[in-house]
């Protein structure tokens, strides 16, 4: 049975894509805060706090006694999106070492077992890791510098046979939005479900051995979003 890896498995894309990959036949480890309640026997859920090297640090000797492994995908993160200089310190740190410090690390941990297996590796980055959004700059900055990672690793290693794709999401309705003051349009073709990002992810992962899709942009058809009050 192969083996995959998603952080962000508690919730939203990455959960989306944990359950498509446990019904694809892997055995899945899920990194994340909470579990998240994937009941599933050949689901594994790894509690840690990624917003934090240290606790990845003891995170390090189980994620290196995992066998089989084919696929990590980078899902956990978060985006605040208020003027710059309203962002507090900690903020920025948390969010450039999870969305951006974390995949770069898991990435150098799990290399060498995923080019044993000629493995794929996802970052979930986002549609702006392509563009240039007002009150997103902090935002920005961690997703296209992953999307740079990925896309400059793919040339050091595809030589391996190893995959890295990129997937740049637009507005997808999951808890993301929680905490923000907008959120995702009302109709179904203002916004994404992250069914449809796992179901993509499902597609490319069928294609021939050979053969790497190594960036991917999802939009909806039209232009929508909510402000909240
Ligand atoms: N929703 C969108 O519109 C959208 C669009 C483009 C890209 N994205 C990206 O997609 C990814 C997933 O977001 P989502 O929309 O699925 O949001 P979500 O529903 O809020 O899920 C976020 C996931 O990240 C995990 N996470 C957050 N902080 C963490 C931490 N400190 N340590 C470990 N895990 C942590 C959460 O788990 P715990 O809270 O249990 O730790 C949860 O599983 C993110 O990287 C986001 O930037 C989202």
């Amino acid at each position: 049975m192969a083996t995959a890896i998603v952080t962000g498995s508690s919730s939203g894309i990455g959960k989306a894509i944990a359950l498509m990959l446990l019904d694809e036949g892997y055995s899945v480890f899920g990194i994340s805060r909470s579990h998240g309640k994937i009941s599933h026997p050949a689901f594994h859920h790894i509690a840690c706090d990624l917003g934090s090297t240290r606790a990845l640090e003891t995170i390090k000797t189980d994620l290196l006694g995992i066998t089989d492994l084919a696929l990590l995908v980078n899902a956990a993160g978060f985006g605040r999106f208020e003027p710059h200089e309203e962002l507090s310190p900690m903020v920025i740190i948390d969010m450039i070492t999870l969305n951006l410090t974390a995949p770069i690390l898991l990435t150098n941990l799990l290399l060498r077992p995923l080019k044993e297996k000629q493995g794929t590796i996802i970052n979930i980055t986002s549609i702006e890791a392509i563009r240039s959004s007002k009150f997103s700059a902090l935002y920005t900055a961690t997703k296209s510098g992953l999307r740079a990672f990925g896309n400059s690793l793919f040339e050091e290693v595809r030589t391996s046979g190893v995959g890295v794709i990129t997937i740049n999401p637009d507005m997808t309705e999951t808890a993301f939005f929680d905490d923000l003051r907008f959120g995702v349009g009302e109709s179904e073709d203002t916004k994404l479900f992250a069914s449809d990002i796992a179901q993509t992810i499902r597609n490319l992962l069928c294609l021939r051995k050979g053969v790497s899709v190594t960036e991917l942009t999802l939009r909806p058809q039209r232009f929508g979003i909510s402000k909240k009050r």
